[in-house]
């Protein structure tokens, strides 16, 4: 197949990349794409740096060796964290793109120089973020928060997601937990102004965490800039898909490692997709 019309692979902890791939799907509707919840790992976010760097790796190959990915979105901060540098050094050839707590943008945003970043224990205690972080420490004040169990609390939402609310009482109760914990949000002077969400899981936990945060406050996710990332990378090297694909123009094929239960919920709630396009894997 030529290498335009290959799928884009895509890939997170579970299910939370998929707010990622939302924000692909709408920038390149042309586009294959092959998406794997490695939910039967998860979370990544409390393991060590190595064990997620790890499953990166085996992901990376499967994806290259099975499906022939024409390029690699790491739909996952804390794998991105741990992993990114390693798997450009050993596929060069593959154009990759990761997610990052986007800080710059919420330098540029904020108003009152408080800044509240809410990830994983993995990624901002990871050394890529620590030099994100420490290039922007002396223009604002940014409150960080690790979020143990928040993932996997959503994670386990997702069921429910598709009988209604997303948002079970353990996923608000920890929202409300981490939230309270980082002091007052509001829009004057001495309040935190802007929320970043350093993971891609938290998307899914919007509305809770609107509701505790306030109006004013801006929240920030990277779902549309990775989206522009991914398209100017394959411009670059000429591998976007044609505008008229024969076939399954847009064709998305969901994986997971784990139970294909909450993929296939998940994946009909926030992206309309049938649950026949859902797909159990094993890679040990
Ligand atoms: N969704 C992932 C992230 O963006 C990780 C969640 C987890 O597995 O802990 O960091």
């Amino acid at each position: 197949m030529p290498l335009a019309e290959r799928p884009i692979g895509v890939f997170d902890s579970g299910i939370g990349g998929l707010s990622v791939l939302r924000a692909l799907r709408a920038e390149l509707p042309h586009e294959r794409f092959v998406y794997l919840a490695d939910s039967g790992h998860a979370p990544y976010g409390e393991r060590d740096a190595r064990f997620v760097a790890q499953r990166t790796h085996a992901i990376t190959a499967y994806l290259r060796a099975q499906h022939h990915i024409k390029a690699l979105v790491v739909a996952c901060n804390t794998a991105t964290a741990a992993a990114i540098h390693e798997v450009r050094s050993s596929h060069p050839d593959l154009p990759l793109v990761g997610v990052e707590p986007a800080l710059k943008p919420a330098v540029q945003q904020s108003q009152t120089k408080r800044i509240g970043v809410i990830g994983t224990r993995g990624t901002l205690g990871s050394e890529k973020f620590r030099a994100l972080h420490a290039s922007l420490a002396g223009q604002v004040e940014f409150i960080l928060q690790a979020c143990d169990g928040l993932a996997h609390a959503i994670e386990r939402s997702t069921e429910q997601a598709l009988h209604g609310s997303a948002e079970t009482p353990e996923v608000r109760a920890l929202c409300a937990r981490y939230i309270s914990a980082m002091g007052q949000f509001g829009n004057e002077a001495g309040q935190i102004d802007t929320l970043v969400l350093g993971c891609t899981h938290y998307v899914f936990a919007l509305p809770t965490l609107r509701a505790l945060v306030g109006p004013q406050v801006q929240i920030i996710d990277t779902g549309d800039p990775v989206a522009r990332q991914t398209r100017r990378l394959l411009a670059q090297v000429a591998t976007l898909a044609p505008e008229f694909l024969p076939g399954d123009a847009g064709a998305v094929q969901l994986l997971t490692t784990g139970a294909l239960a909450p993929l296939q919920a998940a994946a009909q709630r926030w992206l309309q997709l049938p649950a026949q396009q859902c797909e159990r894997i094993a890679l040990p």
